[in-house]
């Protein structure tokens, strides 16, 4: 990364569906030592959920609902700015720029697309196929230089990269984009469904019992622990009796990121073990990490008005970084000054 750009955190989570365990080790956690190294600006991507089809008074509640989780998780208001995506036109106004300069085939390449597509690529919409081109427009109208996400997102970062690169390139002004770096950080990085070690725990999986939520009481988290798919094996002792073993790896990633331990630290406590009584402390000690986030949440969620004046004066401080640095692209690029 170029030394001329001053480091700036951003990230962003969509308002659709279940926010999960997943959203919370993979992201939001990995945020919270962040806000006292660097600027950190925080957005829940509602936009980005337009894409497929979502209830506008679902998507205006689970706006707030992601705001709440992102400061019951540890966000500090204080230190970060947390505003809705929509609240900043810049983001929108910046993507539609880059859109002219991403190319078909980079967009093409992405994996996220294929697999929410399947076979109906015909049928979805012009949104959810340019969605990473609004992503690389969230980062870059900041001038965002570090980016933690899951590691799903990788991709979606590099291509940030390469139309940052291809602005700087094609306008001739080398230096003005920083190439942005997706973060992965923990032992939790891709969180997987509790049914299927094989597939990613997601936000929109029909079985609630494949996805801890953030908003599941601790009587829901216990059960769901006890009906975790496993194998019939005790617990390796190494990383490598891992391999092949999906589910096993899993939900040690899960206990190692919430007790702030390596997976090697893990292991050295539960090889040999039982999942039995594994899984007794792993929901032991989801309900100790994670009750305190929903409670907090819920009491947050029942304050709609202090809510949506938070994210107004995150709007705020957020656009006054980004409209000077959009309106410097509008005359890079040779649009009319207004
Ligand atoms: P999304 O729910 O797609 O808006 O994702 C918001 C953030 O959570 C992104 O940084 C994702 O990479 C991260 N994330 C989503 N699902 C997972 C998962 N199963 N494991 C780890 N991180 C995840
Ligand atoms: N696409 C991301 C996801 O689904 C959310 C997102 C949108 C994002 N804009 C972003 C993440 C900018 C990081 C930076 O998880």
């Amino acid at each position: 990364m170029s030394a001329t750009h001053k480091p700036l955190v951003f990230s962003g989570m969509q308002p659709t569906g279940n926010i999960h365990l997943g959203n919370y080790l993979g992201a939001i956690k990995n945020w919270i030592p962040m806000q006292r190294q660097m600027p950190c600006i925080f957005c829940v991507v509602d936009m980005h959920s337009l894409t497929i089809w979502v209830e506008p008074n679902e998507l205006r509640e689970n706006t707030r609902k992601i705001a709440a989780a992102y400061i019951a998780g540890g966000i500090d208001p204080k230190l970060s700015a947390i505003f809705p995506q929509s609240g900043v036109p810049a983001h929108a106004e910046l993507a539609w720029i880059l859109s002219c300069v991403a190319r078909i085939g980079w967009l093409n390449r992405m994996t996220q697309f294929k697999e929410k597509a399947g076979k109906n690529r015909e049928a979805m919409s012009v949104g959810l196929y340019a969605y990473p081109v609004l992503m690389a427009a969230d980062i870059l109208a900041y001038k965002g230089t570090h980016v933690p996400v899951g590691d799903d997102q990788k991709q979606h970062v590099e291509l940030a990269r390469d139309i940052a690169q291809k602005f700087n390139n094609d306008f001739g002004v080398p230096d003005f984009f920083p190439l942005p770096e997706p973060m992965i950080m923990g032992p939790a990085a891709r969180v997987m469904s509790l049914r299927d070690g094989q597939a990613k725990m997601s936000k929109s999986d029909p079985s609630d019992n494949s996805r801890i939520n953030l908003t599941d009481d601790n009587d829901m988290i216990v059960q769901k622990i006890k009906k975790a798919r496993t194998d019939p094996e005790p617990l390796p002792t190494s990383l490598e009796g891992l391999d092949g073993r999906p589910e096993a790896s899993n939900l040690l990633g899960i206990f190692a990121a919430l007790s702030d331990i390596t997976k090697e630290q893990a292991l050295m406590r539960f090889g040999n073990q039982q999942f039995l009584a594994f899984k007794n402390e792993l929901a032991e000690l989801m309900v100790e990490k994670i009750g305190p986030i929903r409670d907090e949440m819920a009491r947050l969620m029942s304050d709609a008005a202090e809510l949506d004046r938070l994210l107004r004066d995150g709007a705020r401080q957020a656009e006054a970084i980004a409209e000077p640095i959009v309106a410097e692209v509008r005359r890079i690029v040779g649009l009319v000054a207004r």
